[in-house]
């Protein structure tokens, strides 16, 4: 595959557990990350707000060179995202059809839980998307499952939402492993846990760097589910789409593959303070981060 330029954004630090799996699954892969820190949270923003931010991200991700925009924010991909793909040519991925497919394949019950911002759980885009991957052929890996589907049954559904709104301020802080977050973590889950899920959807970016937390409380038996997973996937079909149409185009030209473009691996953008970006992201991932800029929207 080629050196694809991939532009990422979410609120914070959330969608760095996206670009973690990006860049394992994908080495080659280099991502210009915005974290849109100045305006976090986006929990609780309108449909019209994500649309005008998530318009001048992408704007800003596409001038940097990103030939792909990955969505690593459910709040946004769960309102904003179909305006969006209507707006721009550029290919982008979300998190929710992901997310649901995943959930749908994994499920060993059928009884599905998901864990999100106040805006994602209002918007239903996740039980919406869990009916449409089962119409669209997804089916459970779970035998079981599969033949109650096939019989007309409907097997899979999501049978609790719960908000958690303290959980991104939790993680913005650099508290994610803290007893504070603990003791909200329990508050969040108990509903879940009675309503017996067995697994649970991680419906916004910031959740799994609260996994060992998360895990604490549901036990071993009940699944995380990282949408980031199955996003991966879609993306490697994306780029390799985008090879294929580069090919061609070079091919008609003459030209050669443009190998020789000069080596980095991550740029980092945020519209707050670099430095606490930096800082918070350093105790999350475990590379480094350096270099973060500041893009200041009132500069342009
Ligand atoms: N990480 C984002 C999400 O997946 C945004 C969370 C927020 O800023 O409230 O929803």
């Amino acid at each position: 595959m080629a050196r694809h330029i991939i532009g990422m954004f979410d609120s914070g630090v959330g969608g760095l557990t996206v670009m973690k799996r990006v860049l394992a699954a994908i080495p080659e892969a280099r991502v210009v990350y915005f974290g849109d820190t100045a305006r976090v949270p986006y929990g609780n923003r309108s449909k019209e707000e994500l649309i005008r931010l998530g318009e001048e991200i992408i704007t800003f991700l596409i001038g940097q060179g990103a030939e792909a925009i990955v969505m690593a924010c459910n709040t946004s991909s769960a309102l904003s995202l179909p305006t969006l793909q209507e707006r721009f040519t550029i290919p982008i991925i979300g998190t929710i059809d992901q997310g649901a497919g995943l959930a749908v394949q994994l499920t060993r019950e059928g009884r599905i839980g998901l864990i999100a911002t106040e805006g994602t759980v209002r918007s239903k885009a996740y039980s919406l998307a869990i009916s449409q991957a089962l119409s669209r052929g997804i089916l459970p890996e779970n035998e079981r499952l599969r033949r109650s589907w096939q019989q007309g049954e409907q097997p899979v559904s999501l049978v609790r939402a719960q908000a958690c709104p303290l959980f991104v301020p939790i993680v913005e802080a650099g508290l994610a492993n803290s007893g504070e977050a603990r003791v909200i973590a329990k508050f969040y889950l108990a509903p879940l846990l009675e309503a017996k899920v067995d697994s649970v959807i991680l419906g916004c970016t910031h959740y799994p760097f609260l996994s060992a937390v998360l895990r604490e409380i549901l036990g071993e038996d009940v699944r995380l589910v990282d949408p980031a997973e199955a996003m991966v996937q879609e993306l490697q079909k994306v780029l390799l789409a985008l090879d294929s149409a580069a090919l061609k185009q070079r091919e008609s030209k003459g030209e050669d593959s443009g190998g020789r473009r000069k080596d980095w691996r991550v740029r980092y953008y945020v519209s707050g303070n670099p430095e606490l970006f930096a800082q918070v992201g350093n105790t999350l991932l475990d590379e480094p981060i350096t270099g973060v800029h500041q893009h200041d929207w009132c500069e342009q």
